[in-house]
């Protein structure tokens, strides 16, 4: 069959490779890609939120399914389009995808479904939430409703930070329409998880743990990022954790949103809070998350193809997913700069030799071909990933593998994984 993935990070990377390891693909497209996934696909010059131009694409090429990495053409209902001219499409419907496009949908939903959530309310008035944050006092966290590159929550530690917040979203609408509304809920303490699952609407087939590392720094310092890196099992997600999972959140949110006439079909990410015994979910996403997907993928033994069309076509009940025992472990490198402006240009060096560690691959993100060179073009640049026995040796082959990898102002956490490791020896 002959595959599209629509993407350019190091979570379309994964997708590539795993997607390169079922025997049923003759042909695999990826629009518009990196520099690493040339090596491995024919990359197409074709944006993701471009859906005319992708979907004219997929029927010239004779696509028999397309993947959708991010969730910008999700949102703008490539999944919707692509049906209706009869194309296979693998991931959520725009109305379904709202989970992620609107965080006060998400709300909504989560308390009309009982699933535990942090405390909120949503304004329209930036006047009216300026009070509100006065009457609550800190710490509070703000939430530009809509899809904000991953920038738009901030966790407001004063009552100056969080109206200064709402003065960047709803006053200086520096999110535009995605900042006209917000979310202001109470602030969670514990430990982040990662919690993603395969369905079809009706059948929840959960994947194996993972844990991100959403601050640019070591110890979790430093300003919010995409994600610094992540692993995979998380400790913290035990297995009686993750039936609560299952039975407090998806299955409620999947009723909930059948009741409404939505059906859900794709990947479905809860981000977690966790702490002893209390569950909390933080956010919904309508995708494999970035960097979490490198990780999971490297650990996912079935054909993903098989998965894909299972969902497609309301079967996953019929499909049995395997998981391998080994852990596995990214390191993002980024730009000097990111996630603020980042330069760009870079030569890399060192990447052969970096894969020729152990049970490492190294997925490419922010990446470009110029003139027999690979240069960074983006914030996270490489997801350096890795499989070990257990998590120690993941990290020890993704570190080898990193130390290997050259570029002019590159930064990298150091401590990834580090509380697994620490709550497993
Ligand atoms: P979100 O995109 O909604 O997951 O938010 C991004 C990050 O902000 C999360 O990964 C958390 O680190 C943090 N965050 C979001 N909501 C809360 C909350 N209610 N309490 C504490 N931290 C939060
Ligand atoms: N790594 C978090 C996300 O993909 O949203």
């Amino acid at each position: 069959m002959n595959v599209l993935i629509i993407g350019s990070g190091g979570r379309e990377h994964a997708l590539v490779w795993k997607i390169l390891q079922s025997k049923k693909v003759k042909k695999l497209y990826c629009a518009p890609g990196n520099a690493g996934i040339a090596q491995e696909a024919e990359c197409v010059n074709i944006q993701p939120e471009n859906i005319n131009g992708l979907l004219s694409f997929a029927k010239e090429k004779k696509i028999n399914l397309t993947v959708v990495g991010p969730e910008l053409p999700l949102s703008l209902g490539i999944v919707d389009k692509f049906e209706e001219e009869g194309l296979r499409a693998f991931g959520p419907t725009a109305s379904a995808a709202r989970l992620e496009y609107s965080k006060a949908f998400a709300k909504e939903m989560m308390a009309k479904c009982n699933i535990p959530t942090a405390a909120f309310k949503t304004f329209t008035s930036s006047h009216e939430a300026k009070e509100y944050i006065k009457e609550k006092s800190a710490p509070l966290v703000i939430k530009a409703d809509g899809l904000a590159a991953g920038k738009g929550v901030v966790v407001a530690e004063s009552v100056d930070e969080a109206i200064n917040a709402i003065v960047d979203m709803m006053d200086k609408k520096n999110f535009g329409e995605a900042g006209k509304k917000v979310v202001i809920e109470d602030c969670l303490k514990g430990e982040e998880a990662s919690f993603m699952v395969f369905t079809d609407g009706t059948t929840i087939v959960p994947m194996v743990s993972a844990q991100d590392h959403k601050r640019v720094f070591d110890n979790d310092k430093g300003p919010n990022t995409g994600g610094m890196g992540a692993y995979s099992p998380a400790p913290v997600v035990t297995d009686a954790l993750a039936d609560r999972v299952i039975k407090e959140v998806f299955k409620p949110l999947l009723s909930g949103l059948k009741k409404d006439g939505i059906i859900y079909k794709g990947v479905l990410y809860a981000g977690l809070m966790i702490n002893d015994n209390q569950l909390n979910v933080l956010e919904f996403n309508c995708r494999f998350g970035d960097p979490e997907a490198q990780p999971i993928l490297f650990r996912l033994k079935s054909d993903i193809i098989d998965i894909m069309e299972a969902i497609i076509d309301n079967r996953l009940s019929d499909i049995n997913v395997e998981w391998k025992q080994e852990a596995s472990v990214c390191v993002v490198i980024a730009s000097k700069g990111y996630p603020g402006n980042h330069e760009k240009g870079r030569v890399i060096e060192g990447l052969d030799e970096a894969e020729e560690i152990k049970g490492v691959k190294v997925f490419h993100a922010g990446t470009a071909k110029k003139d027999n060179n690979i240069v960074t073009t983006g914030g996270r640049v490489l997801g350096v990933t890795a499989l070990g026995a257990d998590i120690k040796e993941a990290v020890e082959n993704a570190y080898k593998a990193v130390e290997k990898i050259k570029f002019e102002g590159m930064h990298y956490r150091r401590d990834i994984a580090s509380k697994a490791l620490s709550l497993v020896i």
